[in-house]
């Protein structure tokens, strides 16, 4: 098989994509625009709270310690793998994992999500934020390195929040409905705003390159809250920082994956920044996606997760139909809309999983024939 993708130059030889592990793993040929004889699948927030495993081993341990524990970050970023059989693992980590890397105080609150000890508004708290030490990512390096250790050939996707995101916790100081302090500072002290969006671009952007560089096959970039902006808004106010993270890893060949939800009117935007592949949540379907996009972007997604607890003919139904949806891009993994729910029962993913791989994807056998 060849492929026509740009072959990785910056990675170290001793990299999963360049030591054969993974560079033909049904994940990274999708990712590269090939389609392949079943479409691979893993879910986002697959690691976490719907697995028995995932709630005995962090009994007693807090959110961001747990992410800080190399062991226990790679046993839990395994545990999907091993029990659904899911074409890649996700690291298992936090968005705001760099920011208390860098000295930020910041907790994730559970049934809440992260919280800041101040939010962060002024000048002066944008003067204040700390730049991060590069040696304060060894837990993650170590993680990674343990991590794919265990995997082999199954591919780990490392991953980062996008600057509008990550910086929407740091002003609201906890997770917001209507962005009212962010959008202010946004509209009303642009420069400020910059100077705050450049820092959490650098601190993330670190973050997601020493993934990459310690075995990540792929990175994926969360804006998850960009639908919150209006196009105007993401254009001038967050695009060119998720550019910029973007392209600080562009040099490592490694397939970047981005992702926000109610971003139909931002696809195109997104995918500009400098994706390789583009995640669609639930309320775009892939056929209007795959059009939006021109046809030339392999795209990620998009089960619609309230369907995780409907009756299984349902669920079936949809999964099917997405996989339709699918048919026409260039590539396809699946995926869901957004996050596995917590109270998601773990023998649906399961069979969710089975269901995906069983079904021949018809795109490949015409690329066979015309082979
Ligand atoms: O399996 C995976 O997807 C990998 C791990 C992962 C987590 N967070 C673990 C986690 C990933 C990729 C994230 C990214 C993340 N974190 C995003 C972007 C993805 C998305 O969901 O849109 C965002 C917005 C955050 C911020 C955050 N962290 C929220 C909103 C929450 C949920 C709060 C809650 O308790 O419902 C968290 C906590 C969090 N991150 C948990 C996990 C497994 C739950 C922690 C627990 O077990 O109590």
């Amino acid at each position: 098989m060849t492929s026509s993708a740009p072959q990785p130059t910056g990675l170290p030889d001793s990299h999963p994509l360049l030591d054969g592990r993974t560079a033909s793993s049904p994940l990274v040929r999708a990712y590269r625009g090939e389609r392949t004889s079943h479409r691979p699948i893993w879910m986002m927030r697959q690691a976490g709270r719907s697995l028995p495993e995932y709630r005995a081993v962090r009994e007693g341990t807090a959110m961001l310690d747990s992410c800080l524990r190399p062991d226990l970050a790679a046993e839990i970023t395994c545990q999907p793998v091993r029990r659904h059989g899911v074409d890649a693992a996700i690291f298992f980590s936090d968005i705001v994992v760099p920011l208390r890397l860098a000295g930020v105080g910041v907790d994730i609150v559970p049934g809440v999500g992260p919280v800041m000890d101040h939010p962060v508004r002024s000048a002066a708290d944008i003067a204040a934020l700390p730049e991060l030490d590069p040696a304060a990512l060894a837990p993650i390096t170590e993680a990674v390195g343990l991590t794919i250790a265990e995997l082999g050939s199954t591919p780990l996707i490392g991953f980062a929040g996008a600057p509008f995101t990550v910086a929407s916790y740091l002003v609201e100081g906890r997770p917001s409905r209507d962005y009212i302090h962010t959008k202010a500072l946004l509209h009303d002290e642009p420069e400020l705003w910059h100077r705050l969006l450049s820092w959490v671009a650098r601190t993330t952007g670190a973050f997601l390159r020493a993934q990459a560089l310690a075995g990540a096959s792929a990175l994926q970039l969360f804006d998850s809250w960009a639908g919150a902006l209006t196009p105007r808004e993401y254009a001038v106010a967050s695009a060119p920082h998720s550019a910029a993270v973007l392209a600080s890893v562009v040099d490592l060949g490694v397939p970047r994956v981005h992702f926000g939800t109610r971003t139909k009117p931002l696809l195109v935007a997104m995918r500009d920044a400098g994706a390789d592949v583009m995640g669609v949540d639930a309320h775009t379907s892939l056929r209007e996606a795959n059009a939006l996009l021109g046809g030339r972007t392999p795209l990620q997604g998009n089960i619609d997760p309230e369907l995780l607890a409907a009756p299984w003919a349902e669920l079936a139904r949809h999964t099917l139909a997405v996989l339709a949806d699918g048919q026409d891009a260039p590539g396809h993994v699946v995926n869901l809309g957004h996050g596995v729910p917590p109270t998601t029962d773990p023998d649906v993913l399961t069979r969710l999983v089975a269901l995906v791989h069983e079904h021949p994807d018809p795109s490949a056998a015409v690329a066979q024939e015309l082979a």
